[in-house]
């Protein structure tokens, strides 16, 4: 699936760096052509013998190498690379990256290429969730970086937490579907936030109130928006899907949680999509207490949310307002009615409570409305339906701006 593609594989120091020997086989084992860079720290790891014998190639270390300047140096290997991988990536590389400084050959390279850059990060979970690792990601992201997040898990320093760099065999795939799937590039260079999965809203320590949203169908418009060329940030709530690579991924829980998400990332947005299930209702007081069994009847007194949609339509400069709208009657009259009163540019809207389609089964149907324009997306696979949709809404797109 790799064949004639030329890899640049860069391994920075982390413990995570053998991981990198198995990536290096698989890309091979793709038919893919691998060049190995390694910092310094990396070869404390593993040593760059290893990488020499399964690539077949001199694995380079310095900047200033003599024998390299002759050869291949790092403007060189920059114009060799059709793609530059850099896995593990520790949280000193992001830094240097996103503050553009070039005081090694990797980070010189990286400011060198011209190719599409793929970042794996991995680190303790204290450092990944740092504001300042946080901030370096969002710049790299804006900088057109493709982040393969990281997971969540034991991690080697014993802690548990999202910190370990993506598998090998998600690197490779995420690769292989990037650079053999072709889409037309319809968003390209656009900073789309998309809201995904269902808010829960805590009762007491134990007990919540949520809704069915399996996150299903935003995480589908998220992988639609990449495929299209955008720069997506996924804000979800919970969700029984894995955590994304493809995007700059946020979790939250609470309605009030996504809406403060929603409001962190909104800046330099130019389209916003509101699929997630956002509970409109939140209990007034979550006690510390677990709420006891006692009379026969309970009265929950609600608080009601703030709308993330309404309020991103109403900033002074909105981005172009895509919202939802379940329904389990009048679809068209509802629909229209949220697109109207909180003024979005197009709605999506979807029967729930059906036998076919909404929460969380894997096929849906979608009637898209605009002020003076109507589409109906018939019952399809998720995955297919947001391409759809994302077609749909880059065309609106367009015809505004
Ligand atoms: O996640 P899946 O299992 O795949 O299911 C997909 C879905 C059915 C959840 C999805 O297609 C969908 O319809 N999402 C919107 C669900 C919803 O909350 O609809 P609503 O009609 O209650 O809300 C209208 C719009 O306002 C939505 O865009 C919602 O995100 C937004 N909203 C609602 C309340 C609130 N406090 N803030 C909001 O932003």
């Amino acid at each position: 699936m790799l064949s004639q593609r030329r890899i640049l594989l860069a391994v920075t120091g982390g413990i995570a760096a053998y991981k990198s020997l198995e990536l290096l086989r698989l890309f091979k084992k793709q038919g893919a052509d691998v060049r190995v860079v390694m910092t310094k720290a990396a070869t404390a790891f593993v040593q760059p013998l290893s990488f020499q014998a399964l690539s077949g190639h001199a694995v380079h270390c310095h900047l200033l190498d003599t024998e390299a300047e002759h050869a291949m140096g790092h403007i060189e290997l920059a114009r060799w690379a059709d793609v530059l991988v850099i896995a593990p990536a520790t949280a000193n590389t992001l830094a240097n990256f996103a503050h553009g400084l070039a005081d090694d050959l990797l980070s010189t390279l990286y400011l060198a290429v011209t190719c599409p850059v793929y970042i794996a990060p991995a680190m303790n979970h204290v450092m990944w969730k740092h504001p300042a690792t946080q901030a370096n990601v969002k710049t790299l992201r804006t900088y057109g970086v493709n982040l393969i997040s990281p997971e969540s898990g034991e991690q080697a320093c014993g802690e548990m937490g999202i910190g370990r760099m993506a598998e090998p065999e998600t690197i490779c795939q995420q690769l292989i579907d990037d650079l053999t799937v072709t889409h037309p590039q319809i968003l390209s260079g656009l900073n789309i936030v998309i809201t995904a999965g269902a808010t829960r809203e805590p009762l007491d320590p134990v007990r919540y109130l949520t809704n069915r949203s399996s996150g299903k169908m935003g995480y589908a418009l998220a992988i639609a928006a990449q495929q299209a060329g955008a720069n997506v940030i996924l804000i979800s709530g919970v969700k029984q899907l894995p955590t994304p690579t493809y995007c700059y991924f946020v979790s939250v829980e609470t309605a009030q949680q996504m809406h403060a998400a929603v409001f962190e990332n909104i800046k330099d947005c130019d389209i916003f999509i509101g699929a997630a299930a956002v509970a409109d209702y939140r209990p007034v007081a979550c006690g510390e207490e677990k709420i006891k069994k006692q009379a026969d009847q309970l009265t929950l007194t609600l608080q009601k949310n703030p709308d993330i949609l309404a309020d991103v339509a109403a900033l002074k400069t909105p981005p172009f307002t895509v919202g939802f709208a379940a329904e389990t009657s009048d679809l068209e009259h509802y629909a229209r009615d949220k697109l109207t009163r909180k003024k979005l540019n197009m709605i999506a809207a979807n029967w729930v409570g059906r036998a076919e389609g909404g929460f969380e089964r894997d096929e849906n149907a979608l009637d898209v409305f605009w002020q003076d324009g109507k589409k109906t997306l018939p019952m399809t696979e998720k995955s297919e339906l947001a391409q759809q949709l994302i077609a749909l809404i880059a065309e609106r797109f367009n015809a505004l701006n």
